[in-house]
């Protein structure tokens, strides 16, 4: 698959890195553009490539946004990312520390309103970026592996990014749609950065949906 990644950071750059090893095409950027991301790429080998936003956004066939939420600037034109599946992998912390007041929304429906047409799914964002590289295992059962939540309205996107966490070696666990499966994986919830098993996540959410 082609995997286009907007901010190749800690959790970027570490998708990077697990996607490569699974055996898919990456391109990274950043803000300050490709000739930063050189020595990165080629630490990757052959199936990484640096470009700017614009390009791993027409890249990837599933682009993931791994920027501060707070910068919409810093998110490809919402044009070119129209029927893709994209991963929603950022939380709205704002600047300084602390969280964005939102009200009734959350942060991934207002990226979906900053991104009309794009198929969201929210993923990735509960995960320490240093979990994620180093506690994916494909030698285990999906209940024994470290869980990586997803929520979407579109059903075949969330099982497009459902089979990328398995093929890196977690256990993807569905929290529902955008709204509430989103609010599910919000920072400071039971979800939130927790060491949970596939069997223990799904045994959570489950009774958080009664
Ligand atoms: N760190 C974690 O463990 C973790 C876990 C789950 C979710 N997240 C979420 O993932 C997102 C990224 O966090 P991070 O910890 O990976 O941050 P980070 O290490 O600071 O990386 C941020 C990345 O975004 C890029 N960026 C910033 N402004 C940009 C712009 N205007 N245009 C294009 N790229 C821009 C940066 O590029 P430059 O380097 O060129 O500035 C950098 O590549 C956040 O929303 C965070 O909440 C983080």
């Amino acid at each position: 698959m082609r995997i286009g990644i907007v901010g190749a950071g800690m959790i970027g750059g570490t998708l990077a890195r697990l996607f490569v090893g699974a055996g898919h095409e990456v391109t990274v950027s950043n803000s300050r553009g490709p000739a930063t991301l050189r020595q990165m790429v080629e630490e990757l080998g052959p199936r990484a490539h640096a470009a700017t936003v614009d390009q791993a956004a027409r890249f990837g066939e599933v682009v993931v946004l791994a920027v501060p939420w707070r910068t919409p600037q810093a998110l490809p034109p919402a044009e070119l990312l129209q029927g893709k599946v994209v991963v929603d992998a950022m939380n709205p912390y704002a600047e300084g520390g602390g969280m964005v007041e939102l009200g009734e929304s959350t942060s991934s429906e207002e990226t979906r309103k900053r991104l009309p047409g794009a198929r969201l799914v929210k993923a990735f964002n509960t995960i320490w970026y240093q979990h994620l590289g180093t506690r994916g295992r494909t030698d285990l059962p999906l209940d024994e592996r470290h869980a990586v939540f997803v929520a979407g309205d579109d059903d075949e996107a969330k099982a497009t990014v459902s089979r990328l966490i398995q093929e890196i070696g977690f256990a993807p666990i569905d929290t529902g749609g955008l709204r509430d499966g989103g609010r599910r994986q919000q920072p400071g919830t039971p979800l939130y950065n927790r060491i949970l098993t596939g069997a223990e996540a799904r045994a959570l959410v489950n009774a958080a949906e009664g």
